[in-house]
């Protein structure tokens, strides 16, 4: 295809704006799928992410759109995901096009995530299409939305189209503006070496792994050895093609194009997001610039419930991480869990999605201990050693300082809520970059410390404004400050899994709310049960759980034996969920729910 017949471009929104059901939309009017075949959501293939609404893979499809000035043009839509955590890979993707439809949900406005998409795109020299979904609704403004994207983001929206990705108004007047206000790719060179952005990838079962590619110069063919040039592998190609969005082979990919390899690889792990594609030989000299791996920066213990299942536990994380690159791992041993793997994740939503897929596809019960993040310890003598983990920590004797990773976080409010968000940044230790104003709403620019936002913050925020805030971060960088290792002792015995990393000024108040929520949820024992938070030796908070005086079946007076026995057995599977430390079994949940605050 001639370039300037091709559009390549992404749907940039916030989360529930309707990008999915936009995209849907273009794929059907374009008949790119039969109408029989048409199942909500094409482009979220995992059913998680469809449970949950989210995309989490950036996929691509290729549209044929036969425009008003008679030609067929080929359009190519990069399906970027929409979550803070996948922040690099949107960043990546849109390098692979020139345009994006900016989809703002007219009765909703302009939420953290458009911000941080938009600039992405924005970033990415995008040409912007703004589009103003949802105007079936009664309770739609496109008007005032208009205006607050002008005033927010600051492009024009005088031409914004209106449409409903529900009842399909306004579509053809989107494909349109595709052909007519998108620029046709770069020039790229035919004759030149080979040189294409590796977008995305993901593991097939009959084929590999996939890989989406963005050819810049040259020409990708069937039987080419390519080179990926961060990584170093080299693969014969056994297979070009496009997504329609089913796979359909293809002879070659030429400059502006879009498509898929498979070459035999085995892992996505060798095939990362944002790494040049070359040929073995006569290869292009530089790769593309800006490589960076997407490192995690969130890590957790993963237990299971059944000592059991550690086997299945590993086959299941080894399965995981053959088709996520981001997700790593490695053996853990916790003398109050036993065995398991210390995990590391892009974000807590990421953390979110492998749990419930182990949970899920695999059937493994688990224990998550408490999210951590990665501080850096200045030892005496010179050292900085990374800590993912606060039972690692060393002893203070050596330790010189501790830095921690601090965010930029923007949250975008109603103005009625703004009062509970500033109390909730401030409670923590936030420092206020910038608030201002959009309408009636507020946008307050924070830098918070990581270790503050991993655990509950979004919940938090979620619930102080109804559901109304939205959130969006970077990291930002590492800053020292009095962090201390705080440990939990129940019946006088450190329970490794329970230590975390606080700042000392906020230490009394999380080890006193710990020890408060521990005691409701260790249940009584035949004896009396000290909690304890202390910091080296000092205990700085302490419950105590009493005495089960009569045994539960005691309650059951008279002699009803069935009631008795379905008592028992209750217990018997309560148990299950339980794990034994030292004299005392601790429920499963206690390990997360202990840090929880209220
Ligand atoms: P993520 O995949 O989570 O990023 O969300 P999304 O932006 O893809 O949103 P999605 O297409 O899943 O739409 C979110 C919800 O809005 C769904 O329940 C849609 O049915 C609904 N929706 C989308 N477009 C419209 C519209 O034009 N009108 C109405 N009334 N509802 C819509």
């Amino acid at each position: 295809t001639e370039l300037r017949y091709i559009r390549n471009f992404s749907i940039v929104a916030h989360i529930d704006h309707g990008k999915s059901t936009l995209a849907d939309r273009l794929i059907q009017l374009t008949g790119t799928v039969a109408e029989r075949d048409m199942k909500e959501q094409l482009l979220d293939s995992m059913d998680i992410e469809r449970e949950r609404g989210i995309t989490i893979k950036a996929n691509t499809v290729r549209i044929e759109y036969p425009a008003k000035d008679g030609q067929i043009y080929v359009l190519n839509l990069i399906d970027t995901p929409g979550h803070v955590d996948f922040a690099y890979e949107v960043s990546r993707s849109m390098r692979a096009v020139e345009g994006s439809l900016l989809v703002v949900d007219a009765t909703q406005g302009v939420e953290a995530q458009t911000l941080a998409n938009v600039y992405t795109a924005i970033e990415a020299d995008h040409e912007i299409v703004p589009v103003l979904n949802k105007i079936d609704l009664p309770a739609a403004e496109p008007e005032r939305v208009a205006e607050q994207i002008e005033d927010v983001i600051g492009i024009d929206a005088s031409n914004a189209i209106r449409i409903s990705a529900k009842t399909g108004l306004g579509i053809p007047d989107v494909l349109e503006a595709i052909v007519t206000r998108l620029p046709p790719p770069h020039e790229g060179d035919r004759t030149k070496p080979l040189k294409a952005l590796l977008v995305d990838s993901y593991y097939d079962a009959y084929l590999g792994v996939v890989v989406l590619v963005r050819i810049i110069d040259g020409v990708l063919k069937k039987g080419d050895r390519i080179r990926m040039m961060k990584t170093g592998g080299i693969y014969p190609v056994d297979r070009i093609g496009v997504f329609r969005p089913a796979m359909q082979n293809v002879d070659e990919l030429g400059p502006g194009e879009i498509g898929f390899l498979t070459a035999s690889i085995k892992q996505v792990r060798d095939t990362r997001v944002g790494d040049t594609v070359t040929t073995e030989k006569k290869g292009c000299e530089t790769p593309l610039p800006g490589f960076k791996p997407s490192q995690p920066v969130v890590f957790c213990g993963l237990f299971p419930v059944d000592t059991n299942d550690f086997d299945d536990l590993r086959d299941a994380i080894e399965k995981l991480a053959l088709n996520d690159a981001s997700f790593t791992y490695e053996m853990e041993t916790s003398a109050a869990l036993g065995f398991g793997f210390r995990c590391g994740f892009l974000g807590l939503l990421h953390l979110e999605v492998v749990r419930d897929r182990l949970e899920r596809e695999y059937g493994i019960d688990l224990i998550t201990t408490a999210p951590s993040v990665i501080y850096k310890i200045h030892m005496k003598d010179g050292e900085v050693r990374e800590l993912h983990n606060p039972a690692d920590m060393p002893d203070l004797t050596y330790v010189d300082h501790i830095q921690e990773p601090r965010i930029k976080a923007t949250i975008l409010v109603p103005d009625e809520f703004l009062g509970d968000v500033l109390k909730l940044c401030q409670d923590r230790r936030g420092e206020q970059l910038d608030l201002t104003y959009a309408g009636s709403r507020a946008m307050a620019v924070y830098d918070l410390p990581l270790n503050e936002v991993v655990f509950d913050f979004y919940d938090r925020l979620k619930s102080v404004t109804k559901g109304y805030a939205s959130f969006d971060y970077q990291i930002s960088g590492y800053r020292e400050d009095y962090l201390v290792k705080m440990q939990i002792l129940v019946n006088d015995e450190p329970v490794d899994a329970l230590s975390v990393m606080v700042h000392r000024d906020r230490a009394e108040m999380r080890g006193r709310a710990m020890c408060e929520k521990l005691k409701e949820l260790i249940p009584r024992h035949m004896f009396k049960i000290p909690i304890q938070a202390a910091i080296g030796g000092r205990v700085i908070a302490r419950e105590t759980i009493a005495a089960l005086r009569k045994d539960v079946t005691a309650k059951c007076y008279g002699g009803d034996a069935t009631r008795k026995r379905k008592l028992l057995d209750k217990q018997k599977a309560g148990k299950k969920k339980m794990r034994q430390f030292g004299k005392v079994e601790i429920p499963q949940q206690a390990f997360i729910n202990a840090l929880k605050m209220d």
